[in-house]
């Protein structure tokens, strides 16, 4: 949600500004800015829409300097425009932000008292002038950022650049991360330690509260108090070749071939000889008699379809909820309840505040994470990776798949602490998950089925999918997919559930995906389906060969599905919800990657 970056460079620093913006473009997209310090004089160029037009505009008009700081935009407060585009520059001060400033309607009020006029309808111009007052009245430029961010609330990660100081970043998180690059006489400062990877993999990551003085050659760190902090320089592993698209159009395609092998890769951590690699910090399951799951959209699902397998495999009583509404529901936590927090990111701002939520109430907070240096990760008792790589697709797939993935482990190592199935039981299920980047492999082979049935899909207005049991979430989950990169209506119901409302929707014009392998549900799954084809609905039937024999010729589209263990079957059925939407979209000519609206890492509430 934003990105933020900034260069004290050797070199001449616009275009290692636009290449970094490009690393955090998946963040957000609707403008994009930088502004440096060219022979002690502050400038900015900024363009509305994708990076490109940033880099036309540069083209035209370009920047010189060996300082600056740069930023991609995803608008909360005013529209797309150049106006509203970051950096905002206030007299000598320029700013880049990542969150929201919640008081910036008294701050407004305060600085208009002061003569303050605005020029545009962010929240982020309140802090470029408080900056430029407090200069204006005679502080430095660093007392005068920390006067402003003294008077800051809500969420943000900001950094200060200004006239005359070709050597000086501040820059400050609070409830959004911020990473500071150490190179070789040069430094940087960024939104993720992706965006930075280029120029350094020295990463110091700012806690809560921080606020960094950054120069070519030093980095002093004050904490909340003001006190000098010593944080760590760590060395980062980012793998180079997951960030770019290796010969696929999109990272999407990309990342949905890859799973296969992240899956294998992610297992070989996991799996061992005998039983599951995870940290001594995990709770014993034994002693824990419920389990609260939050988290949002795409990792929400994940979630629901964790639940079935705590309860069926560990009998352990399992409450799952949206984050954003976890947060203010102010819900009792049990006594012996573990808290378990599943993001992606990391970063998602009602998923962390849920976590916070539960600090001091749950037994034991653990969370499912992609990024292992993330708040959330940071703030828990016990951090699980996924192991999925960096995913840049805003529509998350292989991350899905990785957290679906370690929900599983875990509930099998609930399942051994609580003793409640047989250690060959377990067993079992372990090998059975050592054959799935096989599975998955062959149920990418069936893409020219999908994609001729996308093409049908893409002609739609509105999509329903259907499952039961552990297809239930999936079928959420593919509409989910579906109206984010294709913007088709999509809904994802229990079939069990149709009668109950949403057949009021079905006629020859409205596919019905129907997610059914030839598991326990499959009969009842069917019946509903039968009530669909009755009403000139139009089926897509996703099965396995044994479905498919028995029923794949009432179907309008058949896709089949190589057979896999019930236990097993949402791992495997991810790949045609995800190829299902690809594909659409593909055939629509929406923005696969960078979908409308949308933005990677949402750290705004
Ligand atoms: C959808 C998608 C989102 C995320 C959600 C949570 O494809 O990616 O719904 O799942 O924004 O993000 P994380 O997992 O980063 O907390």
């Amino acid at each position: 949600m934003c990105g933020i970056v900034g260069v004290l460079g050797s070199n001449e620093v616009a275009p290692i500004l636009v290449e970094a913006l490009k690393r955090l473009e998946y963040r957000g997209y609707d403008s994009a800015g930088i502004a440096t310090v060219n022979d002690g004089s502050l400038d900015r160029r900024r363009a509305v829409g994708k990076l490109i037009n940033l880099s036309d505009t540069l083209v035209h008009t370009p920047l010189a300097g060996k300082s600056g700081i740069g930023h991609t935009r995803w608008a909360t407060h005013g529209v797309p425009s150049v106006t509203n585009a970051h950096p905002h520059q206030a007299g000598p001060v320029a700013v880049v932000h990542n969150g929201i400033v919640e008081n910036y309607k008294d701050l407004r009020a305060e600085l208009a008292e002061h003569g303050f006029a605005f020029e545009t309808e962010t929240d982020t111009e309140t802090v470029a002038l408080l900056t430029q007052m407090h200069m204006s009245q005679g502080m430095d430029p660093r007392a005068a950022a920390e006067a402003t961010i003294a008077k800051l609330e809500g969420a943000f990660a900001l950094c200060f650049l200004f006239d005359g100081e070709d050597d000086l970043i501040i820059a400050a998180r609070k409830g959004s991360p911020l990473a500071i690059g150490h190179g070789e006489g040069e430094m940087f400062v960024g939104s993720d330690a992706i965006a930075l990877a280029p120029m350094t993999n020295k990463i110091t990551y700012l806690d809560e509260g921080d606020i960094a003085i950054v120069t070519r050659t030093s980095l002093e760190i004050r904490d909340a108090n003001g006190d000098l902090a010593n944080r760590a320089v760590k060395v980062i592993q980012i793998d180079q070749a997951r960030v770019d698209k290796a010969g696929h159009k999109h990272f999407m395609a990309k990342e949905i071939a890859e799973q296969p092998s992240v899956l294998g890769d992610a297992n070989a951590h996991y799996l061992t000889e005998t039983g599951i690699n995870f940290p001594d910090e995990l709770p014993d399951f034994k002693e824990i008699n419920q389990l609260t799951l939050v988290a949002c959209g795409t990792a929400f699902y994940a979630c629901l379809t964790a639940k079935y397998w705590f309860e069926r495999l560990a009998r352990i009583p399992v409450e799952v909820d949206i984050a954003s509404e976890f947060r203010y529901r102010e819900p009792p936590v049990a006594p012996k309840t573990a808290a378990l927090f599943v993001s992606q990111s990391g970063e998602t701002a009602d998923t962390l505040a849920a976590l916070r939520y539960c600090e001091g109430k749950a037994d034991k907070i653990l969370s499912v994470v992609n990024v292992p240096e993330s708040s959330i990760a940071r703030e828990s008792d016990c951090a699980l990776p996924i192991l999925a790589g960096t995913e840049i697709g805003v529509a998350s797939t292989k991350a899905f798949l990785c957290q679906l993935n370690v929900l599983l482990l875990l509930a099998i190592r609930a399942a051994e602490d609580r003793g409640t199935r047989t250690p060959e039981q377990l067993a079992n299920i372990r090998n059975e998950m050592r054959s799935l980047p096989g599975l998955i492999n062959q149920a990418l082979e069936a893409a020219p089925a999908m994609k001729k049935t996308a093409k049908r899909l893409s002609a739609a207005t509105d999509v329903l999918f259907l499952g039961r049991g552990l297809m239930y979430p999936m079928a959420m989950e593919g509409a989910l997919k579906l109206k984010e990169i294709s913007y088709i209506h999509a809904e994802g119901y229990a079939s069990g559930e149709l009668k109950h409302g949403p057949i009021a929707l079905v006629d020859k014009k409205t596919p019905v995906v129907v997610l059914a392998p030839k598991d326990s549900l499959f009969d009842k799954t069917i019946s509903n389906m039968q009530e669909v084809i009755a009403r000139s609905g139009k089926v897509v039937l996703v099965t396995d060969s044994q479905g498919a024999s028995m029923i794949g010729s009432e179907a309008a589209d058949l896709i089949v599905m190589p057979d896999v263990p019930e236990i097993l079957s949402p791992l495997l059925y991810a790949i045609p919800a995800q190829l299902l939407a690809y594909y659409t979209a593909v055939a629509k000519g929406t923005d696969v990657d960078q979908p409308r609206n949308l933005a990677k890492s949402v750290t705004v509430e």
